[in-house]
């Protein structure tokens, strides 16, 4: 039977329903386990979504009627949030003295020294194990059946280790699906109707409401409680917010949470392209957006890290405007437009004209995100995004471009060209736009338009990147899609010194 209201969270572990009173809407779901639960084996190193060292994983009922099993990071994770939800630590995955194979291929492979990061690389693993990819299949069962090593690099990108070494750790990684299933947390074990059914149960028929957290549960409830207080706070993934909270140890007004808001957790999909609402998350997004424009998939998997990219969301990245957020240049050259909403009253606005200046949005008092519409693209663009960070997993960027042109014949017939990390908002590059529109799509009319960036941009100098290599990797982008798709090797021998 579902719930109705109450003023604790309740969520399922290790085949039990846990309910926990909640005074404080700000503490972690890693505070919560170490310092009340008493499940130390998850780990704080960072408490900024980092590191790692705090993955658990969280199991949510999905339209199948099944369970999607994601690690997410505990540290800047409210514990509020994963009301309703499955929650598996590191505790809960040996059984008896038999180790899950994911534990068992770390010790196998020789995955761990100190051991303080190993709870958070296994959990990582266990997601991915869950994942229908991550499981041997018939064919594999018994044999010696290895997962992708990309597929185990890309799950393991939010975990860092400073003195295994991570060969050792991907090996381990990339023998799990060869282990026997285990007796506990198997596939049939992970979706069994027990499991579903104690989930089932924690559903609820109204809002969750805490002091300091609530969490409507229709778009017109949410709209209305953000009317009425609008100086309250919208908690989407809590993936910018945490930090707020573990860093900036910031005090911050009363919560409204969108994640359980049913409409805005839809991503509609039509011959125009795609709609992607407030509440789904980054996870989800990114897929989607890569379904419809492949070029997207590098930038996916560049951003954050799968824990962060399992709670945070697509729209959350949008309302928070940071300058160098890694989804607005795409979404900006693309044409996307937001919808926003303010108690019964609903307006569309291209992204790009959102941004009126650092942090200044064109939001209402009481308006906010409920969706993000990208089109699809149209016959015959030539688009491209790429992002340059310090590393390439797990950083922000420094720049961020995306270029989408169309060519009637040779010559550029539109252009819409975006950056991130080169003003105080992602923007448009209008003097790059207009050399480029009417002119040969030629090394000199990219030289030329290249030259026009530092028409459009004053990048600053910050701990990531000074102005000037800002402005001068901004050209060598633009450089890099011409060649990219100019398909001209003279033109690769003329520029390759500037790349
Ligand atoms: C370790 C780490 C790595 C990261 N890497 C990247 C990266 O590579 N690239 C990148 O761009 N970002 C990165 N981020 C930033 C962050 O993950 C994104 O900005 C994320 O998309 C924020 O979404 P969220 O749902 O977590 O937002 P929240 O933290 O919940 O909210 C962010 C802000 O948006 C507001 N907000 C949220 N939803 C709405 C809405 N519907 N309407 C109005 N306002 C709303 C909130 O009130 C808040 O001001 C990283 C963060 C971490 C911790
Ligand atoms: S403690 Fe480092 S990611 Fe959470
Ligand atoms: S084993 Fe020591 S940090 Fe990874």
């Amino acid at each position: 039977m579902a719930i109705t209201s109450d003023h604790s969270v309740r969520f399922a572990l290790d085949g039990h329903v846990v309910s926990a009173e909640i005074t404080d809407p700000t503490l972690t779901l890693l505070e919560y386990l170490r310092l009340q639960a008493g499940r130390t084996g998850t780990k704080e190193g960072c408490a900024e979504g980092d590191c790692g060292a705090c993955t658990v994983v969280l199991g949510e009922l999905n339209s199948e009627g099944g369970i999607d099993y994601r690690a997410v990071n505990s540290c800047i994770r409210f514990l509020a949030t994963i009301d309703g939800r499955e929650l598996v630590t590191v505790e809960s995955l040996q059984h008896g003295t038999t180790l899950h194979p994911v534990q068992q291929a770390m010790v196998d492979c020789f995955g761990s020294q100190c051991g303080f990061c190993t709870p958070g690389f296994v959990m990582s693993l266990f997601a991915l194990y869950q994942q229908p990819s991550g499981q041997p299949s018939e064919h594999q069962t018994g044999a010696r059946a290895e997962l992708g090593r990309t597929e185990v690099v890309n799950a393991l990108s939010g975990n860092l280790c400073r003195c295994t070494g991570y060969r050792p750790i991907i090996d381990a990684g990339c023998r799990i699906a060869s282990y026997p299933e285990p007796a506990r947390w198997n596939r049939d074990d992970a979706r069994s109707a027990d499991r579903v059914a104690r989930l089932a149960g924690l559903q609820r028929d109204t809002a969750l409401k805490l002091p300091g957290f609530h969490a409507p549960r229709s778009s017109a409830e949410f709209a209305a409680a953000y009317q009425a207080a609008p100086d309250s706070l919208i908690l989407a993934g809590g993936t910018d917010i945490g930090l707020w909270v573990t860093k900036h140890l910031r005090e911050l007004p009363p919560m409204l949470y969108i994640g359980e808001v049913a409409e805005l957790q839809q991503i509609a999909v039509s011959d125009q392209g795609i709609e992607i609402g407030a509440a789904v998350s980054l996870t989800a997004a990114w897929a989607a957006i890569v379904e419809l424009i492949p070029q997207l998939d590098e930038l996916a998997n560049r951003f954050a890290s799968p824990p962060v990219r399992n709670s945070g969301t697509l729209c959350g990245n949008l309302a928070n405007g940071s300058p160098i957020g890694d989804a607005m240049p795409a979404l900006i050259a693309l044409g996307a437009d937001i919808e926003l909403r303010c108690g019964d009253s609903i307006r569309r606005l291209p992204l790009e004209r959102f941004y009126l200046g650092y942090q200044k949005k064109d939001l209402q008092p009481g308006e906010f995100l409920t969706s993000v519409r990208i089109p699809k693209p149209a016959p015959g663009l030539i688009f491209e995004s790429y992002k340059l960070s310090k590393r390439i997993d797990q950083d922000i960027s420094a720049v961020c471009a995306a270029f989408a042109i169309t060519l009637a014949g040779d010559t550029v017939s539109s252009a819409r060209i975006a950056f991130g990390g080169m003003a105080a908002t992602p923007a448009r590059a209008p003097a790059t736009e207009a050399s480029l529109i009417g002119q040969p799509f030629t090394a000199a009319t990219i030289t030329a338009a290249a030259a026009k960036l530092a028409d459009d941009y004053t990048p600053l100098s910050d701990m990531r990147a000074s102005s000037g290599y800002r402005l001068q990797t901004a050209m060598n982008l633009l450089k890099r899609f011409h060649l990219q798709h100019s398909g001209s090797d003279t033109v690769l021998r003329t520029d390759e010194a500037a790349l």
